[in-house]
């Protein structure tokens, strides 16, 4: 992953440029049907780190993947969650095998770029993994950091007070006024517009976040992250609480309390594809290299 981001040694290898934020967390009255995690059902202080995909940190290059990143901590002493969101609701890969496939065939070569023919040559062997581009195609992302919505992608079980266990997937949606505009190419990509942007907004008390549980149905599959569920969007959302970011943190408080995917309260338990499996140990070696 650092070797096709073309990343600094102590960048992170993915979601490079970041800004890192504070909030609040209060969850709504239904988040105990959901879950018994004090993560969820308890107000708590949020540390929070909206990002942005490629690097290196601070470029602004217009033919940068727009995906972009949400990762929070909730939840008090003992009882925390880390969720890492982005802004598709698929994953580019489906296995761990397929992933570093999926790199190596965007290894750069010697004049710095990668050989488009085998990239697209991976690419017709293995469809599933155009998927996630697709979308991001098909769904440019708003002008603002603060007015995307953020998808979990993993199918999390999820346990409630009555001892009953099911998928959820996490959608984290913005309150408020519809999406706005879309990105302007140009402009909305440069990473000191989108700093801009939240900034004001936070000074305004406009940025907030819906978290939503997304309910699945027996039959929806949670093993493969490259494919969402059928009729998705029609599935039942229950709105677990509610994020207010209420202030900047110096990115020294998200590089030092690094996010963990394994970091889960109970009540919300680890999916059980390979992927989250393999997410377990490739943050911690990440967090480990960039110090
Ligand atoms: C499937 C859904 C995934 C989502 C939603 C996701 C999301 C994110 C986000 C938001 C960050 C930035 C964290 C921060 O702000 O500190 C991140 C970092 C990272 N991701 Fe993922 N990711 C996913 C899958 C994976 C997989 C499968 C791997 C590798 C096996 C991976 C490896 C990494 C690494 C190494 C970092 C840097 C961690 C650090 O240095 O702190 N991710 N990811």
């Amino acid at each position: 992953m650092q070797a096709v981001a073309g990343l600094p040694p102590k960048a992170r290898a993915s979601f490079a440029w970041g800004l890192c934020v504070r909030g609040t967390y209060a969850p709504s009255h239904l988040a105990r049907d959901i879950t018994t995690s004090r993560s969820f059902t308890r107000p708590s202080r949020v540390l929070a780190r909206f990002s942005t995909e490629g690097g290196p940190p601070n470029a602004a290059d217009t033919e940068r993947c727009s995906l972009r990143g949400f990762s929070f901590r909730l939840g008090s002493e003992g009882q925390r969650s880390d969720i890492f969101t982005q802004s598709a609701p698929v994953h580019f890969a489906r296995t761990l095998d397929q992933m570093l496939a999926f790199l190596q065939a965007r290894m750069p070569e010697q004049d710095g770029k990668p050989d488009m023919a085998r990239v697209e040559a991976f690419s017709a062997a293995n469809p599933e993994t155009r998927r996630q581009a697709s979308y991001l195609a098909a769904h440019p992302p708003p002008a603002s950091l603060a007015r995307t919505t953020y998808w979990g992608v993993h199918a999390f079980p999820a346990t409630n007070a009555m001892g009953e266990t099911r998928f959820i997937k996490f959608k984290v949606a913005p309150v408020g006024e519809a999406d706005g505009p879309t990105v302007d190419a140009v402009a909305a990509r440069s990473t000191g517009f989108l700093c801009g942007d939240l900034e004001s907004r936070i000074a305004a008390r406009d940025v907030r976040f819906s978290v939503m549980a997304l309910l699945g149905r027996p039959a929806d599959p949670v093993m493969d992250v490259t494919i969402r569920w059928p009729d998705e969007d029609g599935h039942e959302a229950v709105r677990l609480g509610t994020i207010v970011i209420t202030g900047i943190e110096s990115n020294a408080a998200c590089d030092g309390s690094a996010f963990d995917p394994a970091n889960l309260a109970e009540g919300i338990s680890h999916p059980p594809d390979e992927m989250f499996a393999a997410r377990r140990a490739a943050y911690a070696i990440s967090q480990t290299r960039r110090r």
